[in-house]
């Protein structure tokens, strides 16, 4: 799931290409922005994609009943939230335990949190001064960035930089890295629990 650039969405599909991903596919791309370019990446790929707007639907019930519908159709088994600019209800995290990720832009449990969100974590981490953030994946639960940390990967701060220029070199240097690493494992899981359930 994605509301904007989609450069986390295209590190995964660069993984399964290269098959640093290889025990899971992506079924489906949801946006809930109209004008996301993680919608592009997903039609020049061939991969399906959907548009779930939270303008359009501003009530959360109506919202998550239309993503429910989706990921039902696809079968999809693991929710990958990358750069998913909306909070999902303790209700429908809840149906998916342990199998909804998302990919934060710290090293939580700093900067993380309600109102932490895209270049708005760059810019609290430089104001507080930290000479190291990173990247965290991690599980969603009904908390905001509180489940179980899956992977982390620090990077460190330099002279002079900026919540943009932080921003990209987090996301080369760890969230392009661990977020495929993470899909990857999961994957794996879900496979093992698959088996033993049989
Ligand atoms: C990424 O930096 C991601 O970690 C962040 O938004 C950006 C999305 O970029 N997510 C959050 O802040 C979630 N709390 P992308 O659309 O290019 O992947």
């Amino acid at each position: 799931m994605v509301s904007g650039s989609g450069t986390n969405l295209q590190a995964m599909i660069d993984a399964v290409n290269s098959g640093i991903i290889k025990s899971g596919e992506i079924c489906a791309v949801i946006s809930s922005k109209e004008d996301a370019y993680a919608l592009e990446r997903a039609k020049q790929n061939g991969i399906a994609c959907y548009c779930v707007p939270k303008k359009k639907y501003s009530d959360q019930m109506v919202f998550e009943d239309k993503l429910n519908d989706i990921l039902k159709k696809e079968d999809a088994e693991l929710i990958v939230l990358a750069g998913f600019m909306c909070v999902l209800s303790a209700g429908f995290v809840k149906q998916y335990k342990d199998r909804i990720i998302n990919v934060h832009p710290s090293l939580i449990p700093s900067f993380c949190g309600d109102g932490f969100y895209g270049l708005r974590v760059h810019k609290a981490a430089l104001d507080y001064g930290v000479k190291v953030s990173g990247a965290t994946v991690h599980y969603v639960n009904e908390i905001i960035d509180g489940g179980k940390i899956i992977l982390q990967k620090a990077v460190n701060v330099r002279k002079g930089d900026t919540p943009e220029i932080l921003q990209k070199r987090i996301m080369e240097q760890a969230e392009w890295k661990i977020l495929p690493k993470a899909c990857e494992m999961i994957c794996v899981r879900i496979i093992r629990e698959r088996k033993l359930k049989k």
